[in-house]
């Protein structure tokens, strides 16, 4: 780390350092978390479904925090050029393995998302459980990458813990970076509306949907939304 504070950079990096981050690697090899996502991992999410059976654009899309690659996987299947990236090796190489078994393309690519800046404009951008594992400074680096890469007019569509479920850390953003251990963040429905409206109109906001068919169950301590970006298409 440098030894002095010169720029915003700088201050992000040091509280980087204050941060022990999830290692994914691991969660992904040891497969010891009876997590939905892992043992359904060829289902999409409902309100991807709901998303694109109501017809939101979708010709170009980037999904963030794609793991095993169900979603993207989905959204290529439906004819959507889709981009998708996770920072863990093993997730992505599971992600292509099973791409390729379904004989669907989708360009998946192995980094952190956040630094990556030049992933070209999409028509939506989909993150189901990558926001809320984010550290509160990063979450700002976060809206930042969606206001440089969603179309005018795009959609972003997001999944993420609930508070008052009894899921994740129900803490605010000071005690965040007072934690030992941390599962991710809730987030209150106020909070959202906060952190995303001013870019971002609200289409919605509901709790996840479980028994519809063909679709991952047992999220439904989940928040689902859809916001839609401010910057409208010029006529
Ligand atoms: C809860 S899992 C969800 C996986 C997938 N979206 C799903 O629902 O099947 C969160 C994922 O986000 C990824 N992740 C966390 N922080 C990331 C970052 N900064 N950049 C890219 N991927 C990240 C993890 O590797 C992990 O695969």
């Amino acid at each position: 780390m440098k030894p002095f504070i010169n720029n915003i950079d700088d201050i992000m990096e040091l509280l980087d350092s204050q941060v022990e981050s999830i290692s994914w690697n691991d969660f992904y090899e040891l497969r010891n978390h009876p997590a939905n996502f892992i043992i359904q991992k060829e289902l999409p999410d409902e309100n991807l479904v709901e998303f694109f059976d109501k017809g939101i654009p979708k010709k170009s899309c980037i999904e963030f925090g794609c793991g095993e690659g169900r979603n993207a996987i989905y959204m290529a299947k439906q004819g959507t050029t889709v981009t998708a990236i996770d920072s863990s090796e093993i997730a992505i190489q599971n992600a292509k393995d099973l791409a390729h078994e379904k004989s669907v393309s989708v360009n998946f690519l192995c980094q952190d998302a956040l630094k990556g800046s030049t992933y070209g404009l999409y028509d939506f951008a989909y993150d189901s459980g990558m926001f809320h594992h984010l550290a509160p400074h990063r979450r700002l680096t976060y809206i930042e990458l969606l206001k440089t890469i969603l179309k005018p007019s795009g959609y972003f569509g997001l999944v993420c813990f609930a508070w008052g479920e009894d899921c994740a850390d129900e803490v605010d953003d000071w005690e965040f970076y007072q934690q030992r251990e941390r599962v991710g963040v809730a987030f209150t429905k106020e909070r959202l509306i906060e952190l995303f409206t001013p870019y971002f109109e609200v289409i919605e906001i509901r709790k996840y949907r479980n028994g519809v068919p063909d679709t991952i169950q047992g999220l439904d301590f989940m928040w689902t939304c859809l916001f839609k970006n401010r910057i409208e298409i010029e006529h």
